[in-house]
């Protein structure tokens, strides 16, 4: 990997051919998501800026995927040359409106708070080509909260990527209202360069299709504990080893934090306005006591 340099921007593209004419790639906000999602667009050949307001993000963000790439290789995931080639295709830099400039997609995966997302959308409206796509990776915010506030709505779509973004295959790609056909051609043609699975919404809803599958099991099994009928050791038992999901729906909500969980409900409340969106109470009540599970060392399970 690479600070980024005047030369980096002019290199020869390696580009997959059937990319729409993507050939450069921005990704806005260097944390757990964005970085790995820099990391699959080098990976599938693509020139990638990664971005991020503070360095010591950035240079975070590398030394990890500097050890993941070396586990992978170790490992037999990925050949030597292969990641040397995507370090290679992978810069860096805080110069956020000139890595846009010069990128036919930008992807922003910075914190999850509307008016951040809001002034950044602004911002790179203005710098990019009007050409160029605007995706926001946001699990809950809808892309038109963000399209209002800039001049070329049509670019603007969710481009939703699933923790750990360079393992998992799924990504979710949503229009607003006014997202262009052009707009969803290219980037579904650069998801699919990504060699993701690409699963098309035709329109938009707060937690998209993933998720609200995901939550609907999860309430499921909170009204099931909640009107007595198991243990949650006992649901968590019978999604394993009668459904086969690698893990029952407590055992995730304590892997992904019990805390997110209860500000991902409350994040899709303030866009709905349906009681139904609330965190359910047992939630709450964790949420409260600190119990957030395997990062807390305590959840719905204790994590000695
Ligand atoms: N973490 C997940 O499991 C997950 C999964 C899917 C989607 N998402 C979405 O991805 C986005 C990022 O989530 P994350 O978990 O990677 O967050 P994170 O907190 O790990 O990283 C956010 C990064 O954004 C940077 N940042 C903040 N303001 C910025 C700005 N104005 N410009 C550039 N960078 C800025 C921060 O310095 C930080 O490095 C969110 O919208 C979230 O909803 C997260």
């Amino acid at each position: 990997m690479r600070a980024q340099t005047e030369e980096s921007t002019t290199e020869e593209s390696t580009t997959p051919a059937d990319a729409a004419g993507i050939e450069t790639v921005t990704v806005v906000g260097a944390g757990t998501m964005g970085s790995q999602i820099a990391a699959v667009a080098a990976l599938a050949g693509f020139r990638t800026h990664l971005v991020d307001i503070a360095q010591e993000q950035l240079d975070a963000a590398a030394e990890q995927l500097r050890r993941r790439f070396d586990r992978d290789v170790e490992k037999g995931r990925r050949s030597r040359a292969q990641v040397s080639a995507a370090w290679e295709r992978l810069g860096t830099t805080t110069d956020r409106d000139a890595a846009a400039a010069a990128s036919d997609i930008v992807i922003e995966a910075a914190v999850e708070d509307l008016t951040i997302k809001r002034r950044i959308f602004s911002e790179l409206d203005a710098v990019c080509d009007p050409g160029t796509i605007l995706a926001t990776n946001s699990s809950n915010i809808v892309s038109s909260r963000v399209a209002d506030a800039v001049e070329h709505p049509e670019r603007v779509c969710n481009l939703h990527f699933f923790n750990p973004a360079l393992v998992m295959e799924c990504v979710e790609l949503v229009p607003h209202p006014q997202t262009s056909p052009e707009t969803m051609e290219r980037a579904a043609a650069f998801t699919r360069a990504l060699g993701k699975t690409l699963v098309t919404l035709r329109k938009e809803i707060p937690g998209f299709v993933a998720n609200r599958l995901l939550n609907a099991i999860r309430q499921e099994a909170l009204s099931l504990l909640d009107q007595g009928v198991a243990d949650f050791e006992d649901i968590d038992a019978a999604a394993r080893t009668a459904l086969r999901h690698p893990m029952g729906p407590f055992e995730l909500m304590d892997l992904v934090g019990v805390d997110v969980v209860h500000m991902i409900r409350q994040a899709e409340y303030e866009q709905t306005g349906d009681p139904e969106s609330l965190p359910h109470p047992m939630i709450t009540d964790l949420y409260e006591a600190g119990r957030y599970g395997r990062k807390s060392g305590r959840g719905w399970y204790s994590y000695p």
